[in-house]
């Protein structure tokens, strides 16, 4: 059986008012879209995403999503043209699935992110199934309406019902599954005789329903709501994050505050993790056992080992930090960073493509950038690598058990043999050998008296004038 998911992304998304497509606005750090595609099972023959509004956007976005190996299954678009409707959709994908060999296909919307996988699966294993949910105020949404047992009779629109099928509750979540070939049959046969003038896919639906029997299944409204404004997406934020916080907790990691904290569908968390308040983790991330994530920090697409403390206020991106280092407060470990078991980072350092080894340490005010610092080294206070000339970016390798005084700036290309010891202040622009000591300081000069001096010719001055 070749089933082929079809998903609606053509809109224009009026009401979000945006620039950006609404199947690409995020919803906890990844796109509507992305959530849609990460339902579908993996032994799909092939999605069909159906464009039009911001079509670069979105095959942008579909580019990078199989760069990084997110897409599911195969994925192909098909531009459906000035979209004329949900049917219209179908239809422009009629060659597409003839193409793919379709026998039954399922129909999700790009724009209803938080169905999940297992309704996605029974939808995907089903003959013919629509999902609906019952809503105490049904809106705009499709009107269901069924036979005393329970099989699909019709579905029609709120703009085209009347007050007796508007009172109706249960309404049509736009997700189905059906054979292709009845479901292709129906989509030609479509016309625009109705309030919107559009070529309604619930038509085409409705009548493969009156020659076979199609199931209804009603969810939990939360699966099936979509996001038409933005006061929409920041409601299924909200249900995201307390799904997702909930499933973690009943894996064990505590949240001291679960309500302002944000951590993205594609993060792994492991057991006895403690979260403080205000912190958010999106992208593809995973934590190991026992860390702790202080107040107000963001890590995003980094793998943090067990037993890492991250302090308050710590941005991370891109980053790999070994067990049981700490970090922070207030630092910044920016992409390509590297910290190897044991590794401190304090306050206000800042990394770039550094890879400090075991035992390294930077504790305050630093920057670190296209840096390779060796085991036990010792970074000062104020240290900062030169790793641009305005043009080109240069390496700063530092060896083993080097201490570096506070305030030295490593003029890059440079190079700091292991055990070599620099004094504070200096400026070091050539490589310095094993064991050596560099300085590159004027010397100091302290004349007895000197202030005074100063002091009493300022206020002779002041008396002056
Ligand atoms: C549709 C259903 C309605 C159901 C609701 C559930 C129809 C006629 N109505 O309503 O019964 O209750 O979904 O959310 O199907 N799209 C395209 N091309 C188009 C039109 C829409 O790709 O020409 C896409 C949109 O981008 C969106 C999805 O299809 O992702 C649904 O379209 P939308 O206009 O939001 O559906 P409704 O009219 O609200
Ligand atoms: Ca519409």
């Amino acid at each position: 059986m070749a089933t082929t998911a079809v998903i609606l992304a053509a809109g224009l998304g009026t009401r979000m008012k945006s620039r950006l497509p609404k199947v690409l606005h995020p919803i906890l750090g990844d796109p509507s879209l992305l959530w849609v595609l990460r339902t579908l099972p993996r032994d799909l023959n092939a999605a069909v995403i159906v464009v039009h509004h911001g079509r670069e956007q979105v095959l942008a976005a579909l580019e990078s999503w199989r760069a990084q190996g997110l897409l599911p299954c195969p994925v192909t678009t098909v531009d459906q043209g000035e979209p004329l409707g949900t049917g219209h959709a179908l239809q422009a994908c009629i060659p597409e699935l003839d193409r793919l060999g379709a026998t039954r296909v399922v129909i999700l919307c790009g724009d209803v992110p938080l169905t999940t996988p297992a309704t996605v699966a029974r939808l995907c294993a089903s003959e013919a199934l629509l999902l609906a949910m019952d809503l105490e105020e049904p809106g705009a949404y499709g009107r269901v309406l069924q036979h005393p047992d329970g099989r699909l009779a019709g579905l029609v629109e709120a703009k085209d019902a009347t007050t007796e099928q508007r009172a109706v509750r249960r309404v049509n979540g736009g997700a189905y599954a059906l054979p292709w070939p009845a479901l292709r049959t129906a989509l030609q046969e479509l016309r625009n005789d109705n309030a919107q003038r559009e070529y309604y896919l619930t038509d085409a639906v409705a009548a493969v329903a009156r020659g076979q029997r199609v199931a209804v299944e009603v969810c939990a409204p939360e699966e099936l709501a979509g996001m038409n404004s933005r006061m929409d997406q920041a409601a299924l934020q909200a249900s995201a994050q307390r799904r997702i916080n909930a499933h973690w907790m009943a894996e064990g990691v505590t949240f001291l505050h679960p309500g302002d904290t944000l951590v993205g569908p594609r993060v792994t968390l492991a057991q006895d993790i403690v979260i403080d308040p205000c912190v958010r983790l999106e992208g593809a991330c995973s934590f190991g056992e026992g860390c702790r994530i202080g107040q107000g920090t963001v890590v995003a697409d980094s793998d943090v080992a067990e037993a890492v403390e991250i302090r308050p206020y710590c941005v991370v991106e891109r980053t790999r930090v070994g067990a049981g280092a700490k970090v922070g407060p207030f630092a910044r470990l920016r992409e390509g960073t590297l910290l190897e078991p044991g590794v401190h980072v304090g306050n206000f350092v800042e990394t770039k493509k550094a890879h400090l080894h075991r035992g390294a340490k930077a504790n305050h005010l630093a920057y670190l950038g296209d840096a390779e610092i060796g085991e036990g080294t010792n970074v000062g206070a104020g240290v900062i690598t030169c790793n641009y000339d305005g043009v080109n970016k240069h390496r700063t390798l530092i060896g083993r058990n080097v201490f570096i005084g506070s305030d030295t700036q490593l003029v890059a290309p440079v190079e700091i043999g292991d055990g070599a010891l620099i004094g504070a202040g200096s400026t070091i622009t050539k490589d310095v050998p094993p064991d050596a000591l560099a300085l590159s300081r004027v010397p100091q000069t302290s004349r007895e008296g000197g202030a005074a001096a100063i002091r009493a010719r300022q206020k002779q001055a002041t008396r002056v004038s």
